[in-house]
C-alpha cells in the first residue's frame, strides 16, 4: 500500500453535502499505513455532521476495493476553525453570480402563468444532468413554489453547516426552494422588497459550489423577481416557455422588452403542451393549436429549442415527484433530451465565444 494510491482512491469519494472530493476539501487529515492495513483520519466540518456514517462507509468501501488492501479503519475528527474558514470563506460570496465564474445561469420565464415553466425547469435540469453536467436548481417562485413537489423533496429541510445552507439533493442535483423552509405548505406572505432579499440569501448563503448550470424557475409574469434576478445575476440567460396557441397579443414584445431592459440574452423558446400524444395509440392532436412557439421564436429572433408534447405522463410524473425526462421509453422524455442537447450546445458556444 502506498499513500499516493490511497489518496488517489480518496479523491474519488465525495462529501455527500458539499459534492466535492474529500481530498479537495482537505478533509483527509492523516493516513497511516501498517503493512496492508490503513487507518484514515477524516476531519468533518462539524462533529455532529449528519452524514458522518455515509462518509465513513464510502471511504471504507472505496479503500476496500483496492487490490491487496488489509484492514481499513476510519477515524473522525473535526476541522479546526482555520480550516473551516478557508473552506467556507469569511464573507459569503456567490460564485454563481460572479460574471467570470464557470456557472451558466438559465432563468426559465414566460409571459403568463401555468404554461409549464416549473415542469420545463426540472426536466431540462434532469436531462442536462443526464448529459453529465453538474446542475443546481433555484426556485425563484417564492409564493408559488412547485419545484420541491415535482422532485419529491417537499418534506426535506436543508441542513446548515457553519452558517451555510446546504442545497437539498434531488436526483443528483442541488435544489433550493422556499418550499424547503416553510412547514406544511403554509403560505408565504412577504411583500415585494423581501423577495429580493430571499433571492440574495439563496445566492450567497447557500453553498452551491460551482455547478455547470444553474436553472432558475421564475414566477409567472415579468415582475420584481425577474428584475432582481437580472440585477443580481447579470450574466443570466432567459429561456422563454410558451404554449402553442396563437400568441396573446403582446407576450412576445413583453418578453423582448424585458430582456432589452435587463440586458439579458434570450437563449430561445420552448413550446410546451404541443400536440397531445394519446397514451394508447400515439396519435397526436393539436389541442392548444399549433405554431405558437415558432411564431414567438421568430418575433424574438431566437431559435425554437424544443417542443414538449402534452402528455398524461408529464403531469403524473410531476405529481409523483419524478422528472419524466428520466423515464426510458417516453415521447416526453425524448423531447426533453433533445431540448437539453440543444441548450448544452448553445451554452458551449457561449463558453467558446468567451474564451
Ligand atoms: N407537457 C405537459 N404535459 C402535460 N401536463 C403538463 C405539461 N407541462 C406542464 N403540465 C402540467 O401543467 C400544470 C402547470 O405546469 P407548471 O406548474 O410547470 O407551470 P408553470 O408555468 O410553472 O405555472 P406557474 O405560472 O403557476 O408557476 C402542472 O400540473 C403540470 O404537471
Ligand atoms: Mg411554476
Amino acid at each position: 500500500m502506498d499513500r499516493k494510491l490511497i489518496m488517489e482512491a480518496l479523491s474519488q469519494v465525495n462529501d455527500p453535502e458539499l459534492h466535492r472530493s474529500l481530498t479537495s476539501l482537505n478533509m483527509i487529515q492523516d493516513v497511516v499505513i501498517e503493512g496492508n492495513d490503513v487507518t484514515v483520519t477524516v476531519a468533518l466540518t462539524t462533529k455532529g455532521c449528519p452524514m458522518k456514517t455515509t462518509i465513513v462507509r464510502s471511504v471504507e468501501e472505496k479503500l476496500q476495493s483496492l487490490p491487496g488492501i488489509g484492514k481499513v479503519k476510519v477515524n473522525l475528527t473535526e476541522m479546526t476553525a482555520k480550516q473551516k474558514l478557508s473552506l467556507f470563506g469569511s464573507k459569503p460570496t456567490s460564485p454563481i453570480a460572479d460574471p467570470n465564474g464557470k456557472t451558466q445561469v438559465i432563468a426559465v420565464a414566460s409571459g403568463k402563468g401555468g404554461v409549464g415553466k416549473s415542469t420545463v425547469t426540472v426536466n431540462l435540469a434532469a436531462a442536462l444532468k443526464q448529459l453529465g453536467l453538474d446542475i443546481g436548481i433555484l426556485d425563484c417562485d417564492i409564493y408559488g413554489f412547485s419545484v420541491p413537489r415535482m422532485l419529491g423533496v417537499e418534506n426535506v429541510k436543508p441542513n446548515a453547516v457553519e452558517g451555510r445552507i446546504m442545497p437539498v439533493p434531488a436526483y443528483g442535483m442541488k435544489v433550493i426552494s422556499m418550499g424547503n423552509f416553510v412547514s406544511d405548505n403554509s403560505p408565504v406572505i412577504w411583500r415585494g422588497p423581501m423577495l429580493g432579499k430571499v433571492l440574495q440569501q439563496f445566492l450567497t448563503d447557500v453553498y452551491w459550489g460551482e455547478p455547470d448550470v444553474l436553472l432558475l424557475d421564475l414566477p409567472p409574469g415579468t415582475g420584481d423577481m425577474a428584475l432582481d434576478v437580472a440585477r443580481m445575476i447579470p450574466k443570466s440567460n432567459l429561456l422563454v416557455v410558451t404554449t402553442p396557441e396563437k400568441l396573446a397579443a403582446g407576450v412576445a414584445s413583453r418578453a423582448a422588452q424585458m430582456a432589452d431592459k435587463t440586458n439579458q440574452r434570450i437563449l430561445g423558446v420552448v413550446e410546451n403542451m404541443s400536440a397531445f400524444v394519446c397514451p394508447c395509440c400515439g396519435e397526436q392532436t393539436a389541442i392548444f393549436g399549433t405554431d405558437g412557439g415558432k411564431e414567438l421564436a421568430e418575433q424574438l429572433n431566437v431559435p425554437l429549442l424544443g417542443q414538449i408534447p402534452l402528455t398524461l405522463e408529464a403531469r403524473s410524473f410531476g405529481d409523483q415527484g419524478r422528472p419524466i425526462a428520466l423515464a426510458d421509453e417516453s415521447v416526453t422524455a425524448a423531447a426533453f433530451r433533445t431540448l437539453a442537447q440543444k441548450v448544452a450546445e448553445i451554452l458551449r458556444i457561449t463558453i467558446a465565444a468567451k474564451q
